[in-house]
């Protein structure tokens, strides 16, 4: 006879070996559904009882004893037990431990399949509410720099290299549009995540007359899984959250590897606060962006996370497997560096110093007003591709010159095209170029300002 504990076990002739129980066991990392399992017992409970299937008196036990059990887990006194698997069954061998029979008929038209499911869904919606709270917090970090900087004139560079003026407010605001598009992913993944799976039992369906749309009501769901099959088995909500993950993580990355970038003297844009950087234990003089850079390479395990689970996905014949269990691990760690990558860099963004002086500097040496010299060429008759070749000549002579445009004499300049008047040098400035480009989604100071402030608004 087996003396296995397993609650499935009288079926079976001998016991597991001890590496395979600690193979298949999900205790050591499901144990973090446990609040959401209770949750979702407590509903199925209730609805079996509105249904007749159990007593109004199991019930009572029921709700006693999973309340009791739920304080001794928030305690840190409860006693998870690698031989009972799971989550699932841990609490459910306390729960019969507590008040004998009812604690047994608490599965009843249930099955761990359709209970993990839900389980995973009560979790992930939890978090993707966090996750949207600290969305805004980078946002609202973003929006006030820009607000505050709507005027402070910077390179925006493309290939890498200086190509027109940008206000820093215009900057912050791309990622704060970025975060705008991962909070409608995020939000629709949540919509998708929101449907109960519960009355799925193991694949089927069940037999007991159960009231499905009471358990969802309870739960806070949207409505049920309309199939048993696809809803004990499919995880695409885990995987498309793990996709908006990715994006979240891809843009957090773009602007942690701009933010190293500025911070390096070559470029001296910016500087970020002590507390998220470190020094070198052999350098004495290095001060080591640190945190956008971890921001940088977390970004590949979640990446990596996204690529697990479809993997995992992929062969699964209909309907529950094993494999299944495998979803958890990447589906937390993907949560839990999201919201500590997101919680770091909204506090890091509203510690971001600016080095105005360094920007105007780099803007000069690199020719940012060009493109304004040709479009005044044009504006006075010139086709666009004749004013491009005259005012890449003239770039070349204030080249040897060791000048910027402005830098240029009129007579220099009137020598690569005699349209060129006095007024010129109002176009070559950095402020006046800027100033120009005054159309929504432009880089005028004045629309970023009040795109900043629409965004403040949009954020109360
Ligand atoms: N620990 C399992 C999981 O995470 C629970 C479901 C187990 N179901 C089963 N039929 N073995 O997927």
């Amino acid at each position: 006879m087996s003396s296995s504990p397993q609650l499935w076990s009288g079926r079976f002739s001998e016991p597991v070996s001890a590496r395979v129980q600690r193979y298949t066991a999900s205790i050591g990392f499901d144990y973090r559904l446990a609040e959401f399992d209770i949750q979702g017992s407590l509903a199925h409970a209730r609805m079996l009882a509105h249904c007749g299937i159990i007593s109004a008196v199991d019930l009572a036990d029921i709700e006693t004893g999973l309340q009791a059990i739920l304080q001794d887990i928030r305690a840190g006194h409860f006693e998870w037990k690698l031989e009972l698997e799971d989550v699932h069954l841990n609490i459910e061998k306390a729960l019969t431990e507590r008040v004998g029979d009812a604690g047994k008929r608490l599965h009843t038209g249930r099955s761990r399949n359709d209970q993990v499911a839900t389980d995973i869904r009560l979790w992930l919606r939890y978090h993707i509410d966090m996750i949207l709270a600290a969305l805004r917090d980078n946002q609202r970090a973003l929006a006030t720099l820009a607000e505050q900087h709507a005027d402070v004139l910077m390179p925006g560079h493309t290939h890498l290299q200086v190509a027109q003026p940008v206000s820093f407010g215009h900057h912050m605001l791309a990622y704060y549009e970025m975060l705008a598009r991962d909070i409608e992913r995020m939000t629709d993944c949540r919509r998708r995540t929101n449907r109960l799976p519960l009355g799925s039992a193991a694949l089927a369906g069940t037999s007991y007359p159960i009231d499905r749309d009471m358990v969802a009501r309870e739960l806070g769901f949207d409505g049920i899984c309309a199939n048993s099959l696809d809803a004990v088995s499919d995880r695409d909500f885990a995987i498309e959250f793990c996709a908006a993950a990715s994006l979240i993580m891809t843009h957090l990355s773009r602007f942690a590897e701009e933010l190293i970038l500025w911070m390096n003297p070559r470029f001296g844009f910016i500087d970020l606060p002590d507390r998220f950087c470190t020094g070198s234990s052999i350098m004495p003089q290095k001060k080591n962006p640190d945190v956008p850079e971890l921001m940088r390479g977390k970004t590949g395990r979640v990446n990596g996370h996204l690529v697990s689970l479809l993997t995992l996905m992929k062969s699964q014949p209909l309907a529950y497997n094993k494999d299944n269990q495998e979803d958890k691990e990447p589906l937390f760690d993907t949560v839990d560096t999201l919201l500590d990558t997101l919680t770091i860099s909204a506090e890091m963004i509203a510690g971001i110093q600016l080095r105005p002086q360094a920007m105007l500097d780099a803007l000069r040496d690199g020719y940012a007003t060009a493109t304004d010299l040709a479009d005044y060429l044009v504006k006075k008759g010139l086709p666009f591709r004749d004013a491009h070749e005259a005012v890449a000549r003239a770039v070349r002579l204030a080249e040897t010159r060791g000048c910027d445009l402005a830098g240029l004499t009129l007579d220099e300049l009137q020598s690569f095209s005699d349209l060129i008047e006095t007024d010129v040098y109002g176009v070559l400035s950095l402020a006046g170029s800027a100033a120009s480009r005054n159309h929504p989604g432009g880089t005028a100071p004045a629309q970023v300002l009040a795109a900043a402030q629409r965004a403040k608004r949009m954020l109360d």
